[in-house]
C-alpha cells in the first residue's frame, strides 16, 4: 500500500511540474494544492500504520525470545541442579539457542523491508513482462540502403489500436512509386497520422499487408526498415542539450557543414544564426526554450540529416506560418528530386501540397478520393469543402491557391 500510495503522489507532482502553466492558467492551484496533500495525507497514514505494525511486533518478538532463554535456564538449570544435566551441556544448548534466534528477529526486522521490496519488484516486472508486439521474425530480411527504391504498397488494410474495438482503418489501398510525392489530407481524427505510423510499423495492420519494395514490413529487420523510413512528428521531442547535439541526434558525426545544410533546408538556418552561442545554444531544461515552430524546424533538419529513401512528415510544419512552411516544402522538394526519394505529408493546409503527385483524401478511416489537386476538386465535395473553408480562414492565402 505503501508502494501503491507513493506511485501515486509521485505522478500527481509529475503532472504538476509539468503541466505548470495549465495549473496557473486556470487558476487551479488550490484544488491542485489539496489534490496532493490529500494524497500526501493518505500516504502519510498507511507509513504510519506500518510504523504502528513495526512497533508492536519487535517487543512481542524480543519478549518471546527472552522467555524462551526464560524457559531454557529455568528448566535447564533445575536439571543441571539435580544432576541430570551438566552445566557444560545447558550453556551449549543456550549458544546454539542464540545462534537460531538472531536470524529470526533479524527476519523479523526485515519484514517491512521485504514487503516493501516486493510490491516494488511488482510493479517493475509489469513494465519488464509486458508484452512485446512488434519484435523481428526470424530470417527478417535487411533492406539495404543501396537498394531501397521507396516503393509502399498498403492492400486492403484495415487497423484496430490493440485494446480497442474500433476499426480505425477500413479498407485502405493505395500505391505510391519510387520517387514520388503523395499527400494525406482530412479531418482531424480520420486515421492520418495512423497511416503514417503503419509505414516504420509502430504497430502491425489487424488484416491486409503493408508493403514496401514488395516486402511485407513484418518481414523486414526493424532496424533496417526504420533507418530507411524517417519520420518528422507533429509534436517535435528535443533532447536537452545543444542545438548542434540535437540536429546530428541521428548521425553524431556529421560535419558542422552537414547540419548547417541540414538546418538550411528546414529553413531553422537564419534564426540559429541569430543566436549568441549559434549552433551551440544549449536547449532543453537547462537551456533556452523555443518555440513549436522552431522545435518543429529543428526536428525537420534533424530528419533531414539522416539517410532515408522514405520521408514521412507528420503535420510536421503545423506550429510554422505558412509562408515558412511552403519554403520548407520547396527545399524538401529539391532534396526529393536530388535524392529520388519518397515524400509522404500529411498537411492541414491544402495549399502547401497542392502540387503533390497524389492526394489522399481520409474520412474518418476510409480513402473517400485520391488523385491530383485538379481532379479531387472536381470529383470529390468534401475536398472542395475543406479547400474552400480554409480559403475563408486566411484571406491572403487566395492568391497561392489560384
Ligand atoms: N494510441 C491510440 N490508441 C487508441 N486509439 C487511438 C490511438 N491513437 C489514435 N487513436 C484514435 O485513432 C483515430 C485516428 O487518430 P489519428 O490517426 O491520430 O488521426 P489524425 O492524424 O487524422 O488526426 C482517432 O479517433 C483516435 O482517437
Ligand atoms: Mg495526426
Amino acid at each position: 500500500m505503501v508502494q501503491a500510495k507513493l506511485a501515486n503522489l509521485n505522478s500527481i507532482l509529475e503532472e504538476n511540474l509539468i503541466g505548470v502553466r495549465v495549473v496557473k492558467a486556470f487558476v487551479r492551484e488550490k484544488s491542485e494544492i489539496s489534490r496532493y496533500t490529500t494524497l500526501n495525507g493518505e500516504l502519510l497514514a498507511v507509513n504510519i500504520q506500518t510504523v504502528k505494525v513495526l512497533r508492536n511486533l519487535f517487543p512481542f518478538l524480543f519478549l518471546l525470545s527472552n522467555l524462551i532463554s526464560l524457559a531454557v535456564i529455568g528448566f535447564g538449570g533445575a536439571e543441571v541442579i539435580s544432576n541430570r544435566f551438566s552445566l557444560g551441556e545447558l550453556i551449549a544448548f543456550n549458544s546454539y539457542l542464540v545462534f537460531i534466534l538472531q536470524p529470526v528477529l533479524q527476519i523479523g526486522f526485515a519484514a517491512g523491508v521485504i514487503a516493501q521490496a516486493a510490491a516494488s519488484a511488482k510493479r517493475v516486472y509489469e513494465i519488464i513482462d509486458a508484452k512485446i508486439d512488434i519484435y523481428n521474425h526470424p530470417n527478417a530480411i535487411v533492406l539495404n540502403a543501396s537498394d531501397i527504391k521507396g516503393e509502399i504498397k498498403f492492400e486492403h488494410v484495415d487497423f484496430r489500436y490493440p485494446g480497442s474495438t474500433t476499426e480505425i482503418l477500413k479498407n485502405i489501398s493505395f500505391e505510391v512509386k519510387s520517387g514520388e510525392f503523395i499527400a494525406i489530407v482530412g479531418m482531424t481524427g480520420s486515421g492520418k497520422s495512423t497511416i503514417a505510423n503503419l509505414i516504420p510499423r509502430f504497430y502491425d495492420v489487424t488484416s491486409g499487408v503493408v508493403q514496401i519494395d514488395g516486402y511485407d514490413v513484418r518481414d523486414l529487420k526493424l532496424e533496417s526498415l526504420r533507418s530507411q523510413v524517417a519520420t518528422v512528428f507533429q509534436d517535435a521531442t528535443l533532447f536537452s542539450g545543444t542545438i548542434h547535439e540535437n540536429i546530428a541526434y541521428g548521425l553524431p558525426d556529421a560535419s558542422s557543414e552537414q547540419i548547417i545544410e541540414a538546418a538550411k533546408i528546414a529553413q531553422i538556418h537564419d534564426f540559429i544564426s541569430t543566436l549568441p552561442d549559434g549552433y551551440n545554444t544549449i536547449v532543453g531544461e537547462r537551456g533556452i526554450g523555443l518555440s513549436g515552430g522552431q522545435k518543429q524546424r529543428v526536428a525537420i533538419a534533424r530528419t533531414v540529416l539522416t539517410d532515408f529513401q522514405i520521408l514521412i512528415l507528420d503535420d510536421a510544419t503545423s506550429a510554422v506560418d505558412a509562408k515558412t512552411g511552403s519554403l520548407i516544402l520547396e527545399s524538401l522538394e529539391k532534396l526529393r528530386q536530388a535524392r529520388q526519394c519518397t515524400i509522404i505529408a500529411i498537411a492541414q493546409r491544402i495549399s502547401s501540397i497542392r502540387n503533390a503527385d497524389k492526394i489522399l483524401l481520409i474520412d474518418k478511416g476510409e480513402i473517400v478520393a485520391q488523385g491530383k489537386h485538379g481532379e479531387l476538386l472536381e470529383t470529390s465535395s468534401l475536398y472542395a469543402a475543406i479547400l474552400d473553408s480554409q480559403i475563408k480562414q486566411s484571406q491572403p492565402i487566395i492568391s497561392q491557391i489560384a
